[in-house]
């Protein structure tokens, strides 16, 4: 599981050679942890719109070294274009082109953030187009970054501030080290819901989670996050995996609940076993998935339906209990694991495709239902996740999945966490009903 790659490359006599010989130059990532600064250097924040203004006073409210304009020459941590008020594709050169030189003074594992308006609810063809413009322009811009760097965007509905507790949470989680590997990617805040945490460190305190899948890889990864952030946490595994989930029980100082997902009753033992151990139930993580890959040509019904069953009919049909059930209803959230092979497909991967597209198509649909009591629900979509599934690869095939992204390394389970963490927190709660991708830029596909 370890990528000796990316630590050879990344300093010393190992970079140079690389650098010569024109192979990929992976840095190893800056990720969270606790007490770290948010963002390291200064963060410019760029736009003279009132939006602009706005978050960079926000931004100083949290003592970030903030710049309205770039001093030459000087290390940037982050660079937040402010793109709220573009009505016409000329509008974004002005802007854009005005920080186009300080990106070569953006430090390693820097940040570049756009804010700006979501392309389908702009009322004229120019504007749409300038919105539009964003992504494509965000999306290139996330290529040409190196060391570490990512660019990603913040959209905000017609009527969201930019300093909507969500536009603050999603520019906050784009800074700092929970998203190292998210890169090219968007979050939608539709909403003007949430509230910051009382306490930053532990923005998740008081809540009860639940994660299935939990007793190893990513799923243990987001039980191990959602405790550091402060939740007291469920671990939901099969009976044959039962040792490994006691352990990561033990590790969380939660309980353990063995449960296969695709019995009837799992929605109601899910519920049962958080109110009567933990007196409430706030969030749920549906992580556990398999795969049986087969090219559809010599596909079978037994691993066709097996996928399925687990990977998105489990969650359907647990989501409906838990939407029908009392004890869901004081701002729960949902987040369901998805991948990008089911935005992007996958040779061999038929049956998962159709399961990962699945739940996409779920979570956009059940999340008006959420809204309904101040709940959300959202997918995460991880590209290539260093777990013993993808240690199991043949090397080749491994080698060329785990290089494929434009950080050039596959991410680590608690990227994914990191991504499910954040969105299960207060100032999430205007994030509804989307997908974040947490792939570093997979080069391939969609
Ligand atoms: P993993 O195979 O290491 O862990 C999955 C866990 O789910 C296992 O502990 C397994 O026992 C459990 N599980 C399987 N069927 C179950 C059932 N019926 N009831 C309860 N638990 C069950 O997999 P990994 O890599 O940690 O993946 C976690 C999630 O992330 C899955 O949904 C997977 O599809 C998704 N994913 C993983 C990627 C990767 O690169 N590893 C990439 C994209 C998505």
């Amino acid at each position: 599981m370890t990528d000796t790659y990316t630590r050879i490359v990344s300093q010393g006599l190992g970079k140079d050679v690389a650098r010569r010989l024109g192979l990929p130059q992976p840095v190893e990532l800056r990720r969270h942890a606790p007490g770290a600064p948010l963002v390291i250097g200064p963060v410019l924040v760029n736009g003279d719109s009132l939006g602009a203004d706005d978050l960079a006073t926000a931004l100083l409210g949290w003592g970030l070294d903030v710049r309205r304009n770039a001093l030459p020459k000087e290390k940037l941590g982050a660079v937040i274009l402010v793109l709220d008020a573009v009505q016409h594709p000329d509008d974004l050169g002005k802007q854009i082109l005005t920080v186009a030189a300080s990106l070569r003074d953006l430090s390693p594992n820097g940040r570049i953030i756009t804010v700006s308006r979501t392309p389908h609810s702009a009322s004229t063809p120019a504007s749409a187009a300038a919105r539009q413009g964003v992504d494509g322009m965000l999306r290139s811009l996330a290529k040409e970054l190196r060391s570490g760097a990512t660019a990603n965007g913040v959209l905000l509905a017609e009527d969201i501030a930019t300093t909507a507790p969500s536009a603050l949470g999603a520019v906050r989680f784009f800074l700092s080290g929970r998203s190292a590997y998210v890169d090219g990617q968007f979050l939608t805040v539709t909403s003007a819901s949430g509230s910051m945490p009382a306490d930053v460190d532990k923005p998740l305190q008081g809540k009860v989670a639940v994660v299935t899948g939990a007793a190893r890889g990513i799923g243990a990864a987001i039980a191990r996050t959602l405790y550091r952030d402060g939740a007291k946490v469920v671990v939901v595994d099969i009976p044959a995996a039962g040792d490994h989930l006691a352990a990561v029980a033990n590790q969380v100082h939660g309980t353990a609940l063995q449960l296969d997902i695709t019995r009837d009753d799992a929605g109601a033992r899910i519920i049962e076993h958080a109110v009567e151990r933990h007196g409430r139930l706030d969030i749920v993580v549906h992580n556990a998935g398999i795969t049986r890959d087969r090219l559809l040509a010599n596909m079978d019904e037994g691993r066709w339906q097996s996928v399925i069953a687990v990977n998105i009919a489990a969650q359907l049909r647990i989501n409906e209990v838990l939407l029908a059930s009392e004890h869901f209803k004081d701002a729960p959230r949902i987040i369901s694991v998805a991948s990008t092979s089911g935005i992007a497909g996958n040779r061999g991967q038929t049956n998962y495709g159709a399961s990962k597209g699945g739940v996409i198509g779920m979570v956009r649909a059940t999340a008006p239902l959420m809204e309904s009591f101040g709940g959300t629900i959202n997918a995460v979509a991880p590209g290539f996740i260093e777990t013993e599934m993808t240690a199991k690869m043949p090397f080749a095939i491994r080698e060329a999945a785990r290089r494929l992204n434009s950080l050039k390394q596959g991410g680590l389970p608690v990227d994914v966490a990191e991504a499910i963490a954040f969105l299960a927190t207060e100032p999430a709660g205007g994030i509804n009903g989307g997908v974040l991708r947490v792939c570093g830029q997979q080069l391939v596909g969609a």
